[in-house]
């Protein structure tokens, strides 16, 4: 099928405006009230532009709240240490946000008299914010007319006009940018950019769009043509790898070994139960052993299997096998992570933990309450 293109242009400027009408009737009378949408406090906006670049809203939410109740101002946050705030982000993902968000912060407070700079550039110098968090928090705080482009409104501009080009083709982007500014409501800015990701939540969504209480369906040339679910167009996703991964929840006395990941790279800054990659031909066993060893230096025996765990991340997935193993001699010496203690089992829950462990920790818990565990 060769997609019509629509080219942006085919807009006349009464199309554009009408567009913009419509969408901000709709979005008046049909948003969801959220709690980042109380006022216009551009540090509440700023935190909960960082959650949703790349989670749901529905999840997000009760993490933003919990966030803004720990640091209410962008003070609260500086003053905090990385652990606390790391804490409050487990579970979340893509823990570099919060790394930025809290470097930022200590720079908006320490540099800038805490206030965000207004100027575009400026912003985006700060940790963590590019393009589209620039946009969305001067465009939602300050009214500035800079329109926002994530996959609601690259869906959604995608169906507008038919485009031929793929979404997730990062050199598409610079031609949805453009198309945004053009529609872009410049007497609200924020609320316009707020609504077209709404209608893209909420109406224009990938698999089941409800095209008839759509407030664009009059503009939509997908609709028109009959083709809503040939748009957008994507380029296949590489399959995905799959990393087989060991595991020891090391027992001393009672005590279990935890170490910390290095600051900078994935799940940077967590705490997590110390093990790794297995190599090639090496069993699960064996590799929870040598792992053990060159990461921390201790020898281990195994006692038992706990569990196995999969999770998914953006570029891979792991299958993890998860061992009890006793202490048997040595003394820590790290090599990778940059910290490690003997908690508790019952300290657990002080430390945030990838998700791939969070799997596995209620099993800990249950076989403590069992007696399993000391
Ligand atoms: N996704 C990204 N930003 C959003 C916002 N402000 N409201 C709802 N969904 C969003």
């Amino acid at each position: 099928m060769t997609p019509i293109n629509k080219k942006h242009s085919a807009f006349t400027r009464a199309e554009r405006v009408k567009i913009r009408q419509d969408l901000m009737h709709w979005y008046h009378t049909h948003h969801r009230s959220l709690p980042w949408r109380e006022n216009s406090d551009p540090y509440r906006i700023w935190v909960s532009e960082v959650m949703l670049q790349q989670t749901r809203v529905k999840t997000a939410v009760p993490y933003f709240l919990a966030f803004v109740d720990a640091f209410p101002t962008f003070e609260d946050l500086a003053k905090a240490d990385l652990e606390q705030v790391l804490k409050l982000w487990e579970g979340l993902g893509y823990y570099a946000r919060a790394r930025n968000l809290h470097k930022a912060a200590c720079r908006v407070v320490s540099d800038l008299d805490g206030r965000i700079p207004a100027g575009f550039a400026d912003f985006k110098a700060l940790p963590g914010v590019g393009e589209y968090i620039a946009s969305a928090v001067l465009s939602m705080a300050f009214g500035q007319a800079h329109a926002v482009v994530d996959a609601n409104v690259k869906r959604v501009l995608a169906r507008l006009l038919c485009l031929d080009v793929p979404v997730n083709l990062s050199s598409a982007h610079k031609q949805f940018q453009t198309i945004a500014d053009s529609l872009l409501d410049r007497n609200d800015p924020g609320g316009f950019n707020q609504a077209v990701m709404e209608l893209g939540a909420l109406v224009c969504t990938p698999t089941v769009p409800t095209c008839s209480i759509c407030p664009l369906a009059d503009h939509c040339c997908a609709l028109s043509v009959g083709q809503v679910h040939t748009f957008p167009l994507r380029l296949k996703a590489k399959k995905i790898p799959c990393h087989r991964i060991s595991t020891g929840i090391v027992i001393k006395n009672g005590k279990l070994l935890v170490t910390r990941r290095k600051l900078s790279g994935l799940l940077g800054g967590l705490w997590e139960f110390p093990g790794g990659k297995r190599l090639k031909g090496e069993t699960a066993r064996t590799a929870c052993i040598r792992e053990i060893k060159e990461e921390t230096g201790l020898d281990v025996s195994i006692s038992s299997f706990l569990t196995r765990v999969k999770h998914a991340y953006t570029h891979f997935k792991i299958e993890m096998d998860v061992f009890y193993c006793d202490y048997v001699s040595g003394e820590v010496i790290l090599n990778g992570p940059i910290d490690y203690q003997w908690i508790t089992p019952m300290e657990i829950s002080r430390l945030a933990f990838p998700k791939a462990n969070l799997k596995f920790i209620p099993l800990i818990y249950q076989e403590l309450v069992s007696g399993k565990v000391p």
